[in-house]
């Protein structure tokens, strides 16, 4: 039996991804346009909690102000009346040709203080809708050839457009963390921030990176060969994993956005483990939404846009429930256990003791057996076929 999803379960979905028409780089749209009220309403049906999007998701790009603000009202009418709620809010810095160099690192200034404006107004909108996180993908900040980019200036640029937004959503004294998506390329032949790794580095040197955390995405880190469970274990190390965006990638070629599990689907096992259950001896966990940024694949019409977006969530929930059996299995806590996996959270140094002290220590080092301590065998293999055997349910 397949689970249904409750919004308890905090699933989440951006309205460009069932909203997407299809069209691609060889060919027009498969599929029309989608009402992102019939969207909300879809969604809430399917037990969905939460939606997210882009300004111009909701608001066509270029709309007068008093359209937006109509449209504004038809979208919140929606929320009300499904009970779904936003809980994050992007900004659409790469479609219009004007982004074609990038927003905040574009080499053109006019184009860096008008990608600043848009940027800071949707900062308004996602505050008035009551979202938690403001997620920054930098889809066109990037170049195609080397000698098209001062690198050091990019990187400039683009921590002093994050930093002057995350000023000001402090000095209006808004709820709202900002989120960083890396992805390595595409649209840009090279993205600036393409991993999980370069964005924290980024971060570490912003005046305001306290409110500056990092949204990864699966595919992108997949795209990348990244294992992606490791790149949010990195993150949620760093307290830096503010939101997570949830598909499927099979292996290096361009971004694939399928289902969740319709990619690498043992990956999807230990990062839905990791997600539910945490790390094996504790530590930090991620509460927020499990967001989904997926594409339905343009084979499909509406029947297929609902069935892969319900996918998603049933996925997910099967993987769920064979991670929690993995956990509470005896066995797998021994096979833990045996592997060493539990003693790594013990800290290699004793409490107190000193490096002189590690220095002095003769069984440390001395007297220490290093044949006979490099016979042991870790059991890892015998580790991953019961994670195997979990994750297709034959246990
Ligand atoms: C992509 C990205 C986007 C972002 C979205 C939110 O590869 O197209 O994943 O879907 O997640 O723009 O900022
Ligand atoms: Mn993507
Ligand atoms: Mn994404």
């Amino acid at each position: 039996m397949t689970p249904r999803p409750t919004p308890e379960d905090k699933f989440s979905f951006g309205l460009w991804t069932v909203g997407w028409n299809a069209q691609d780089q060889f060919g027009g749209a498969s599929r029309p346009w989608l009402d992102p009220v019939e969207s909300v309403h879809k969604l809430a049906e399917l037990g969905a909690a939460h939606v997210t999007f882009h300004d111009d998701d909701v608001v066509p790009f270029g709309s007068s102000d008093a359209d937006r603000d109509k449209i504004l009202e038809r979208f919140r009418g929606a929320l009300t009346e499904t009970g779904i709620t936003v809980e994050m809010v992007t900004t659409n810095t790469f479609s219009h040709p004007i982004f074609k160099d990038g927003a905040f690192t574009s080499n053109d200034r006019r184009v860096r203080r008008y990608g600043l404006r848009k940027v800071v107004r949707n900062v308004d909108l996602a505050a008035s809708l009551g979202a938690s996180t403001f997620v920054m993908w930098g889809g066109r900040e990037g170049a195609e050839y080397d000698s098209a980019k001062d690198l050091f200036a990019a990187h400039e640029r683009y921590a002093e457009g994050i930093d002057t937004v995350a000023a000001y959503i402090k000095e209006k004294g808004y709820d709202l963390r900002i989120a960083l998506e890396p992805k390595p390329n595409e649209p840009r032949g090279d993205i600036l921030l393409p991993t999980i790794g370069h964005a924290l580095a980024l971060i570490a040197k912003l005046e305001h990176g306290d409110i500056v955390g990092l949204n990864p995405e699966v595919g992108h880190e997949q795209m990348a060969a990244l294992n992606y469970t490791q790149g949010i274990g990195l993150a949620l190390w760093a307290d830096k994993l503010f939101h997570i965006d949830l598909n499927g990638q099979k292996s290096i070629k361009y971004d694939q956005d399928l289902v969740f599990g319709h990619g690498d689907l043992f990956s999807a096992f230990a990062t839905v483990d990791l997600i539910e259950n945490g790390f094996p001896s504790g530590g930090p966990r991620y509460d927020g939404p499990r967001h989904f940024d997926y594409k339905p694949s343009r084979t499909e019409d509406f029947q297929g846009v609902w069935d892969s977006a319900a996918a998603n969530m049933s996925t997910y929930l099967l993987l769920k429930e064979r991670a929690q059996a993995f956990r509470a299995d005896p066995e797998v806590q021994a096979a833990l256990e045996e592997s060493g996996v539990l003693e790594l959270s013990q800290p290699t140094l004793s409490e107190g003791e000193t490096l002189s002290d590690l220095l002095a220590d003769p069984s440390a080092y001395e007297d220490l057996d290093v044949d006979a301590v490099a016979e042991r065998g870790f059991g890892f293999v015998r580790l991953n076929q019961l994670a195997l055997e979990h994750a297709l349910g034959a246990r």
